[in-house]
């Protein structure tokens, strides 16, 4: 298929990305130690988002949340511990979809694909502008032996965070600004709870469109309803696509820290890029993505390969 200029350039941006600033990771890093690793997990992704549709989020918001606590090592899939912290207590999703793809590359690969590269690969499929581009993603991340509660809770950003706060959090991961920015874009999909917003459309929020507020407080009582579910991008809740911005520009950011990208400051310009411009949020979004799977990874004869993702090797 004929490829645009665009799209050869941010390919080879990519691949660049990919080579050089992984250190001991690579794209081919189970080329022969496992040649079917990223087809099983592609599958196995494929067939429980068919089931779930939210599962395709669910996977991406793992990967971030295993990703900025010790780096990506699989350490938030391990019971209790990390799963306990705030930000993910009652919240995560996907456990279960990682733990039986775990369980298929065991029978056909013993011992050799990562639970950290499974969840890598299974972040950036099926919906993300990664899709297709598996080929793509550095890979031959080690699995931890440890977990942390306490650094899940300093480290993972919440969503009453305000904008400077959200950059510090990002800075300390050496993401960048326009990092955060477009790696906040993956709220174009996926679901919140009542208890995240609550504060926002009932505490006299200034940002925050009238119409859309009184909409949300229908699902999202004052009192109760805590786990009542919202869309967080309220447009095309169900497609990858750069509708978050452009509702940020209208006030309709679900989250606090969504509409702290779009409120009079230092990253209005970089939201207003990303409303107008479908390729410049794909692109940005994508070289996020890799520089985010490349937080602090055990490589070589660091940490271990688990048997089972929820624990371990014993
Ligand atoms: C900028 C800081 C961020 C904050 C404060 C934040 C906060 C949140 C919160 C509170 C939820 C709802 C959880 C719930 O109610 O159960 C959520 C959902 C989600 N987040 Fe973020 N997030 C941030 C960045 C990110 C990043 C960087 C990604 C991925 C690249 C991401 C991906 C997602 C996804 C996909 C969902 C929906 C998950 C689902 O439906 O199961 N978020 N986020």
């Amino acid at each position: 298929m004929a490829m645009g200029s665009a799209s050869c350039i941010s390919l080879v941006v990519l691949v660049a990305l990919a080579t050089a600033a992984t250190g001991q990771l690579s794209s081919t890093f189970y080329d022969t130690s496992c040649p079917r690793a990223l087809a099983t997990i592609k599958s196995g992704v494929a067939a429980a988002v068919s089931s779930d549709p939210r599962m395709g989020a669910s996977l991406l918001r793992l990967h971030f949340h295993d990703c900025f606590v010790q780096g990506c090592d699989a350490s938030v899939l391990l019971s209790g511990m990390e799963q306990n912290a705030g930000p993910n207590v009652g919240s995560l999703r996907g456990f279960g979809v990682i733990d039986s793809i775990k369980t298929q590359l065991e029978s056909i690969c013993k011992q050799t694909v990562s639970c950290a590269d499974i969840l890598t690969v299974a972040a950036a499929t099926p919906s993300s502008p990664l899709k297709g581009r598996h080929g793509l993603v550095p890979l031959g991340r080690r699995d931890s032996t440890t977990a942390s509660a306490a650094l899940a809770n300093s480290d993972l950003p919440g969503p009453g965070s305000s904008r400077s706060q959200l950059e510090a959090a990002f800075l300390k991961k050496n993401l960048n600004t326009v990092d955060m920015v477009a790696l906040s874009g993956a709220h174009t999909i996926g679901k919140a709870q009542c208890s995240n917003f609550r504060t926002r459309i009932y505490g006299g929020a200034t940002n925050i469109n009238t119409a859309f507020a009184t909409s949300l407080k229908a699902n999202c009582p004052q009192s109760g309803g805590n786990g009542n579910l919202a869309n967080l991008d309220t447009t095309t809740p169900n497609t990858f696509d750069n509708a978050y911005y452009t509702n940020l520009l209208s006030q309709k950011g679900l989250l606090h820290s969504d509409q702290v990208l779009f409120n009079n400051d230092t990253t209005d310009n970089t939201v207003r890029n990303f409303a107008s411009n479908a390729a410049a949020f794909s692109s940005a979004f994508t070289t996020a993505m890799i520089k985010m799977g490349n937080i602090a990874p055990l490589t070589g004869t660091q940490g271990q390969i688990r048997l089972s993702c929820s624990k371990v090797n014993s």
